[in-house]
């Protein structure tokens, strides 16, 4: 159905990603393993991913039989040993470089040598992972964006240690899910945060500065450049809290002034003010 000499996906990870990730490889025909630290979490997964299909069959999107047939493809495990079979492997845990470095690791000794070795992480040094395997030529990034299920666009990292296979059977493997795929160096914010990390600070800083309201710069950027939101609707759904870690992993690896996060967004983030997610950041939810 894919086309592609991978069969099965691991995927490490339950939270916002891993769900919209195994549902996605599932739908292309995959079969998923999903892999998360408790039982109980790795079933509550595929559950939300079943919960979401079901509402795609009432809406009359997806027969009830396809829905059925593509969560039948998804298992979920607690144990790390299940992924040896893995063709590929999508590393989707919480943004933290020794978390995933000894994720890799363990990796490394359980999935077959031939596997593919992948995270999807939106900001960190993929070739750091790919530097405490023994295959590093077979680690790169495969980055989707969120929802993973709506978004089109995924994004291959390649690290300098990874091999024209490596990245054209990655870039094959987001197509056969029906993505766009675009190759991209192994940078801090590899090329969509990057470019637009630096207005959203910028927006801060120009509302800082008393230049218009919030809502004036919101409603300006979307009449004038017919984006779907302001920068400050997006900023409270990407959440505060990420936005600030993905500006100082810019920060730190450009020493750009673009990229150095404003004051408002560090002293929201340590009041508790996140965006949607706490019901109050730049408006209130
Ligand atoms: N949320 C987004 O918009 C988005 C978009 C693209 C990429 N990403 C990337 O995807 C990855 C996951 O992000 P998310 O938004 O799904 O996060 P999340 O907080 O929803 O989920 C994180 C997962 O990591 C697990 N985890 C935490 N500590 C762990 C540990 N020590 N060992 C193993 N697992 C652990 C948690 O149990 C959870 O399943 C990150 O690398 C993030 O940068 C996120």
């Amino acid at each position: 159905m894919h086309g592609t000499n991978i069969s099965t996906v691991g995927i490490l990870g339950s939270g916002i990603m891993g769900a919209g990730l195994a549902e996605v490889a599932a739908r292309a025909g995959y079969d998923v393993i999903v892999r998360s630290r408790s039982q109980a979490a790795a079933d509550a997964m595929i559950a939300q991913v079943g919960k979401g299909l079901a509402k795609q069959v009432e809406r009359g999107k997806l027969e009830a039989t396809e829905a059925e047939a593509i969560l039948g493809r998804i298992s979920a495990t607690d144990h790390l040993g299940k992924l040896a079979t893995c063709d590929l492997v999508i590393e989707s845990v919480v943004e933290d470089l020794a978390i995933k470095k000894a994720l890799f690791a363990e990796l490394e000794q359980i999935v077959k040598p031939e596997g593919i070795l992948a995270t999807n992480t939106s900001t960190l040094p993929v070739v750091d992972l790919a530097m405490v395997t023994q295959r590093p030529d077979k680690v790169c990034g495969i980055h989707f964006f969120n929802p993973a299920p709506a978004m089109k666009l995924v994004e291959i990292i390649r690290p300098l240690t990874a091999s024209d296979e490596t990245i054209a059977a990655a870039s094959a493997f987001a197509t056969s899910c029906g993505k766009d795929a675009v190759e991209v160096k192994d940078r801090a914010g590899f090329i969509v945060n990057a470019l637009l990390f630096p207005y959203l600070n910028n927006a801060v800083r120009m509302w800082e500065q008393g230049t218009a309201s919030l809502e004036s710069i919101d409603t300006a950027m979307k009449g004038g450049c017919n984006f779907p939101m302001g920068p400050f609707a997006l900023l409270d759904l990407v959440g505060l809290d990420t936005s600030l870690s993905i500006l100082d992993a810019l920060y730190t690896e450009f020493r750009d002034p673009n990229y150095a996060a404003v004051p408002t967004i560090r002293r929201m983030v340590a009041a508790g003010q996140l965006g949607r997610k706490t019901k109050r950041g730049f408006y209130q939810y």
